[in-house]
């Protein structure tokens, strides 16, 4: 939803596994990076997410939330326009964390696909703790707090907004009703004025009564232009017009990202776990050995034989890296055997190399001198902080922890 009298807000995390790779490049942070052009850019180090699944390495935290927000920059995003912050610096999460929590019921994160998912993918690790089953309730205090309308997430993590969302709802129905919250909301409506006013009720009454969808459309548009209500009634309305109570935490929505297929150097999906990683900041002749050695059309065990770009890992790098030009180019000598796997991995090799060459430069600077980093950090978590804490005190205010 769009909060009134404000841009639209994007907030995003990531948590702290190190060095960034080619997959997340293409999957997130390309997506990031044009996000901080259009929206307000809030992006995180969740490191108390990482400590949910890994709170038996402490001791690798502080080298791999460093490393991250390096890569972030050497990959493009622009402290000047995103806030970059660190979860942990901003302990207001962990208050609207724990005010959610009393209201989230258990079958809500049980029934979570990623918490099954991951128990089982991580056997390993005992991960039948509170702080496991919370951590969707730890990602909507994120999301809340900041009250972004937008999260860029991969599928994965779907389930995770919509739980917010969920979440979310459930906090305004039971917070949102202050004493009076009628009252309040038609004295409101009457302040758009007649014509407004009138349009208004009538477009709330098709929505609450038949469910309208586009009434309900119309009338938030028709609230979005009031020029003559205060940011609460706004709020109020809002909720009002849903048959709700008013939105203290506006419900975000997910922004898929479809993320294409880079591969491994093992030909798999590129994942830190199968350690078959190309990473941002890999050194280029380690890149160019690898990328030589990786596996090809099984079938094309000669110099000879054809092969089908169809099924091989390096043709979907080239989907990735390389134009129509270059990629008919392979997919015709490939299928004819008129080039070889090492001619076909050459332009590839090439634009790796560059692309990374970029990264290389930018990263330098932090690398040279890490207070630039820290006091870009420090930067973000102060404005991050600054709407935090404007987002608690109202928080308190509704859930009446705010005792004078
Ligand atoms: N759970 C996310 C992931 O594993 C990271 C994350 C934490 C996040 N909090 C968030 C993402 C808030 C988006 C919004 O990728
Ligand atoms: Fe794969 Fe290229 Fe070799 Fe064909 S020529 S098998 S696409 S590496």
């Amino acid at each position: 939803m769009i909060v009134p009298g404000q841009a639209q807000r994007v907030l995003s995390g990531m948590r702290p596994t190190g060095r960034l790779h080619l997959g997340h490049y293409h999957g997130v942070l390309k997506n990031w990076i044009e996000l901080q052009h259009e929206y307000d850019s809030f992006f995180f180090v969740a490191d108390w997410h990482a400590l949910t699944t890994h709170y038996d390495q402490p001791g690798e935290m502080s080298e791999h939330v460093w490393d991250m927000v390096i890569d972030w920059l050497a990959a493009g995003i622009d402290p000047g326009r995103a806030s970059l912050f660190i979860q942990s610096r901003v302990p207001e999460h962990a208050e609207l964390s724990l005010l959610l929590s009393m209201i989230t019921p258990l079958g809500w994160l049980e029934r979570v696909p990623s918490y099954k998912d991951q128990q089982e993918k991580l056997k390993e690790k005992d991960l039948a703790t509170h702080g496991f089953l919370g951590y969707p309730v730890l990602q909507s205090a994120d999301i809340l707090i900041y009250r972004a309308s937008l999260v860029p997430v991969g599928e994965d993590q779907v389930p995770h907004v919509e739980l917010t969302r969920e979440i979310a709802r459930r906090f305004n129905y039971l917070f949102g009703r202050d004493t009076g919250f009628l009252e309040k909301a038609e004295a409101a409506v009457k302040k758009m004025g007649k014509k407004a006013g009138r349009l208004f009720s009538g477009l709330r009454q098709a929505y609450v009564e038949r469910g309208e969808q586009a009434a309900l459309d119309k009338a938030q548009a028709l609230l979005e232009a009031q020029r003559n209500l205060t940011i609460g009634d706004k709020e109020r309305l809002y909720g009002y017009l849903e048959g709700g109570g008013r939105v203290i935490l506006p419900e975000p929505e997910a922004l898929l990202t479809d993320a294409p297929k880079v591969p491994g150097l093992d030909g798999n999906k590129m994942s830190k776990s199968y350690n078959n990683t190309i990473a941002l900041r890999d050194d280029p002749v380690q890149v160019e050995k690898n990328l030589r050695a990786m596996p090809t059309d099984p079938a094309r065990k000669r110099r000879t034989d054809p092969g089908e770009p169809s099924i091989c890992p390096v043709f979907d790098l080239h989907k990735v890296y390389s134009g129509d030009d270059v990629r008919s180019w392979v997919e015709q000598g490939c299928r004819t055997a008129g080039i070889g796997c090492l001619d076909c991995k050459q332009p590839l090799i090439e634009s790796i190399i560059k692309e990374q060459l970029q990264m290389h430069e930018r990263a330098k600077p932090y690398i040279e001198d890490t207070t630039l980093v820290r006091n870009i950090i420090a930067d973000g978590c102060e404005r991050a902080r600054s709407v935090a804490e404007d987002t608690m005190a109202e928080v308190r205010h509704y859930v009446g922890t705010d005792y004078y």
